[in-house]
């Protein structure tokens, strides 16, 4: 703390990002990034950036990848914006968009940026609780707001919204700006870039870190109505003109374009979060219905707590929340390679069995 300090920065308290761990020898299952590398097509794409242009600045709108990118969804350039990493993007989104009168709306489980954001900005918010399952209900969102946002699937809980509800609360909210955060739509959900046209209130926001391996370059984007689209610019432009380098636009248009590697590594992903439910529901694990790349799942019998501190003398790092108490008792997995998620069972079953022989002794 110090005198130097403007006044806001009191007040602030900042979103803390899982671990990154310095070992290597770790099975790394806490912050939901991809077990694949990225495709050979963005390390190749990589290489050729490292030229004599990088003394240049790059383009200051990503022309090309918002290109791509609005190819891929069927969508128009200015429908599109980009930023550095897809926390970016919401924090813009936060600023330009979701500051009103009214509070802003969000689950009372949910991706713990967004009250960092309403911290950082001065918006008001109310959080609407999960329901017991931890599913989002829509009609819970029929009130007064200044906006609403929320990932599908969900975060930390996993948990998918059909499009079908997705579309009854647009319907229900044309006044304001509903935010539809799909940082892990790729693993099996149904996206909401096809109501885009439809709704001039709808913003999506997209990541690489996820799907396309990429968390490590930083680059996240967000599509809608252009009205939208340029209130992103326009903070965009009053902050960093460029958010996004050489490299991070090079390595993205190529992620974008390789279908197959993002399909066949997605694939994976999905076949391996099927096996880890069935295991762990084996040795008396809940497991929340996932739609993402990671799993929300807690014991009958053994506290979140003291699970991922035995995992972690495993060399095993899983993710665990202390608040809300509501999901205390849970571990968030990341769904690695299936090599990763055997070491995982197997670890999980000589802990369980290690305590079951000390309660009977
Ligand atoms: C729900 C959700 N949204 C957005 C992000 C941000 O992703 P990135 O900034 O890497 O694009 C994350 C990261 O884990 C997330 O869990």
């Amino acid at each position: 703390m110090s005198k130097f300090w403007s006044e806001i920065v009191w007040g602030l308290t900042p979103y803390v990002p899982g671990e990154q761990p310095k070992l290597t020898n770790l099975v790394k299952l806490n912050t939901n990034e991809n077990p694949y590398g990225p495709s050979p097509k963005v390390l190749e794409a990589l290489r050729a950036e490292t030229a004599d242009s990088l003394r240049l600045y790059p383009d200051p709108n990503s022309d090309m990848l918002r290109m791509t990118i609005a190819e891929l969804h069927g969508l128009t350039l200015n429908q599109v914006f980009v930023g550095n990493g897809s926390d970016e993007v919401l924090a813009h989104a936060f600023q330009a968009l979701l500051k009103h009168d009214a509070p802003l709306l969000f689950p009372d489980i949910t991706y713990s940026f967004y009250p960092v954001y309403c911290g950082l900005y001065g918006i008001e918010y109310q959080t609407v609780p999960l329901n017991d399952a931890f599913e989002i209900r829509v009609d819970d969102y029929n009130k007064l707001n200044g906006g609403i946002v929320f990932p599908n699937p969900n975060a930390p809980t996993g948990c998918l919204l059909a499009l079908t509800e997705i579309e009854r609360l647009l319907q229900a909210n044309t006044e304001s700006v509903v935010v539809i955060d799909e940082a892990y739509i790729d693993f099996g959900g149904e996206s909401a870039v096809a109501l885009v046209n439809h709704y001039q209130n709808l913003l999506i926001t997209h990541t690489l870190s996820k799907g396309r391996s990429l968390a490590g370059l930083r680059v996240g984007y967000a599509v809608g109505h252009a009205d939208l689209i340029e209130a992103l610019h326009r903070v965009k432009d009053s902050f960093n003109s460029y958010p996004l380098g050489r490299f991070a636009q090079a390595g993205a248009v190529a992620a974008m374009q390789d279908r197959a590697y993002f399909e066949e590594t997605r694939q994976k992903i999905i076949v391996a979060r099927g096996y880890l439910e069935v295991e762990l529901q084996k040795l008396g694990f809940e497991v929340l219905p996932s739609g993402a790349n990671f799993i929300f799942t807690r014991h009958s019998q053994r506290d979140g707590a003291e699970l991922a501190a035995r995992l972690r003398e495993c060399n095993i790092i899983v993710r665990h929340f202390k608040t809300p108490s509501r999901i205390a008792s849970f571990l968030r997995i990341t769904i690695g390679t299936k090599n990763e998620c055997q070491k995982l069972v197997n670890a999980l079953k000589e802990i369980l069995e290690v305590s079951n022989l000390q309660t009977l002794i």
